[in-house]
């Protein structure tokens, strides 16, 4: 407790992350043919009030004029103003209840709106300083109690000279009227709260920027709920990451910053150095020279599925956890596989190229329906599971091999060999991963197997399949119509040549690697990958995580978590626990999971503890780093 502190903080747009007044203006309006013109009428009056070219007062009675404001419109107006509370304050309602006697909501604004929202959070009712309505006894507002000297100029300054706080004043707004409390002298400092609203003149007069009430607690050392400010967390997404994920982070509070391109070496090298979360696509090269300038860095979020544009042994070192989207995507490369095989069974290319230079050739010659073909799956994973389910309703039958056991789906059929799919289907649809021992998985002795005239669809990786004799296959009439989507070697850009053996080749469908680029793969992208920095910075849980021991960890109830990351050597967590033991610390829960390279122990702990526990822990060798989560 620390009795000689005063915290005075605004309501609209500080407490709330609106203004009262507008959210008053959509209910009390309602209905009236000429609701937007008086709502701008209203936001002029506001501004004009402030730019002082009308008196507050003046200001105040006309937007009352204008808002016909009823008894029956404050309780939707407290009830849209209660799902309004800025984040940050709701994160943080431990403060007001610990703090009660020394919170004080000032506001310009209305009593009987803003009470029942601060209430909830324990705020006294006599430390609510604002103006009141005043109603006729049909309940329309008719003015305002005019003795109070919110409503007039200078108001909120008049009205903490009259509370004469015995003790250090901190003012928290985000308007004017807050630093001018600020400025004449009756506050010892004046925060400018951005969470919701930045206004230059403010922030600039402003002894700090808080972007969030976390920020404030943590600078003066009130923080009760939260071990760390999340807008003191950088965030650097490059490479057009989905607008998503940028709403996902900042909503949680971290300062994002974000970049349309990818940065070359020396410039991330140079750019990484203050941040500690990454998000990139498949461009950015996350190499060890740049690992070693990223002194912060806790995480990588690839915002694909491929993780090997990034060193991830260097970052496993680092004790940095590499994240990506596997799945995200998934269903955008079933659909296209299966528009493939019909285009392809149907001879559609060959037929849209002739009718483009002129020639009608209508004719049912090899055109066949998909519905009872055989569609041979090589690959069961995310993506060979879910195209054997939509396959099947397209009425196909299903036939899949996997290197691992894999449960069958619906009606397919799980074959022992790959020879066995080979040899039966229709289709062959290649979705294994692109592991390096899948090179050339398929070349010409597989061609040779497969039925004649058979459809082929590589949308998995380049190198699993021998291009040329895939070539041959098809100038061979082995292989009847082919969609290649991935190749040994892709083009850097879009400004260089794509060079092939298969251009130009007859019913070959080929794309530029967008199997998985769609819209909604790239929002649910941009939803996944966020979620995943999430649960890392806030839980530390690792599901997921492509080079970091997997623990879903629950979250955290009234306890300390001790996250520990170290080198795979052995008696780590004997000592971790000695250390514990030591300083008489009861052990709450613990979870260890370990790869080759790194272990990572998790302990949640009792909340009273010495704090040089945490140094002890940090000592200790082999610690690649250590952070602590409340
Ligand atoms: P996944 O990892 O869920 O599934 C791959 C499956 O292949 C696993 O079940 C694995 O056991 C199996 N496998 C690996 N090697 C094998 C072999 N030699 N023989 C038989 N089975 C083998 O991967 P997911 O998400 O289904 O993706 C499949 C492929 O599609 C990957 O190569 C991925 O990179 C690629 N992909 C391509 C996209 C595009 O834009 N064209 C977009 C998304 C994924």
């Amino acid at each position: 407790m620390t009795p000689s502190k005063f915290f005075v903080i605004d309501f609209d747009s500080t407490f709330t992350k609106v203004e009262a007044f507008d959210v008053l203006a959509d209910i009390s309006l309602e209905g009236l043919p000429d609701k937007e013109e008086r709502k701008k009428q209203i936001h002029q009056i506001t501004l004009q009030g402030m730019d002082g070219s009308i008196s507050f007062r003046q200001s105040l009675e006309q937007r009352l004029h204008l808002l016909q404001a009823e008894r029956k419109h404050l309780p939707p107006l407290v009830s849209r103003l209660k799902a309004s509370v800025s984040e940050s304050f709701k994160r943080n309602r431990e403060f007001f209840t610990t703090y009660k006697d020394h919170v004080y909501i000032i506001s310009n604004g209305f009593r009987e709106f803003i009470e029942p929202v601060v209430s909830e959070f324990g705020i006294k009712p006599e430390n609510i300083l604002a103006n009141e309505f005043r109603f006729d006894a049909s309940g329309k507002v008719i003015g305002f109690d005019e003795s109070n000297p919110l409503s007039v100029n200078n108001g909120k300054v008049e009205q903490l000279k009259k509370l004469n706080l015995p003790g250090d004043v901190y003012v928290i707004g985000d308007g004017y009227t807050d630093y001018e409390i600020k400025q004449s002298g009756l506050a010892n400092r004046f925060y400018a709260f951005t969470e919701n609203v930045e206004r230059e003149v403010v922030v600039n007069n402003a002894d700090h920027v808080t972007p969030s009430l976390d920020e404030f607690l943590y600078l003066n050392k009130l923080n009760t709920v939260i071990s760390y400010p999340k807008n003191r967390i950088n965030v650097l997404l490059l490479e057009n990451v989905h607008p998503v994920a940028i709403k996902h982070l900042r909503d949680e509070g971290f300062k994002v910053d974000s970049y349309h391109a990818a940065l070359t070496e020396d410039e991330l090298c140079e750019r990484i150095r203050d941040v500690s979360v990454l998000g990139i696509r498949s461009k950015t090269q996350v190499t060890a020279r740049v690992l070693q300038n990223a002194n912060r860095l806790m995480t990588i979020g690839a915002f694909c599925i491929g993780t090997n544009q990034i060193d991830l042994k260097e970052a496993t070192r680092r004790g940095i956890a590499v994240f990506n989207a596997p799945f995200s995507n998934t269903r955008s490369v079933v659909e296209l596989a299966l528009a493939q095989m019909i285009m392809l069974m149907r001879n559609i290319t060959e037929k849209s190229n002739k009718m483009h230079a002129g020639v009608w050739d209508k004719s049912a010659k090899n055109s066949f329906e998909v519905r009872g073909k055989k569609l041979g799956l090589i690959g069961y994973g995310n993506i060979g599971t879910q195209l054997s389910v939509l396959a099947e309703s397209l009425g196909m039958r299903v036939l899949y091999y996997d290197c691992e056991e894999k449960l069958s789906l619906g009606n397919a059929i799980k074959c022992r060999t790959m020879a066995e799919v080979l040899d039966q289907a229709d289709v062959v649809s290649l979705h294994v991963d692109g592991r390096e021992s899948n090179t050339h998985l398929i070349g010409q002795r597989e061609f040779d197997r497969m039925k004649d005239g058979v459809i082929f669809i590589n949308l998995s990786r380049g190198h699993v399949v021998n291009i040329d004799a895939l070539r041959q296959a098809i100038l061979s009439g082995k292989v009847g119509g082919c969609a290649v989507d991935v190749f040994p070697y892709e083009p850097v850009s879009n400004d260089e040549e794509f060079h092939s053996p298969l251009r130009g080749l007859p019913n070959t469908i080929l794309t530029p690697h967008i199997g998985g680029s769609t819209a909604e793969a790239q929002e649910n992208i941009g939803h996944f990958v966020p979620g995943k920095f999430m649960d890392y910075i806030n839980t530390g849980s690792t599901s997921n995580a492509v080079n970091f021991p997997n623990i879903t960890l629950p979250t955290l109830e009234n306890a300390h978590r001790l996250i520990h990351i170290h080198e795979n050597v052995p008696g780590i967590l004997a000592r971790i626990n000695q250390v514990l033991a030591n300083h008489g610390i009861n052990i709450v829960g613990q979870y260890l999971k370990t790869n080759e390279q790194i272990g990572y122990v998790i302990t949640d702990i009792n909340k009273e503890y010495e704090k040089d526990v945490v140094k002890a822990l940090r000592a200790i060798e082999h610690t690649i780093k250590f952070r602590v989560l409340y």
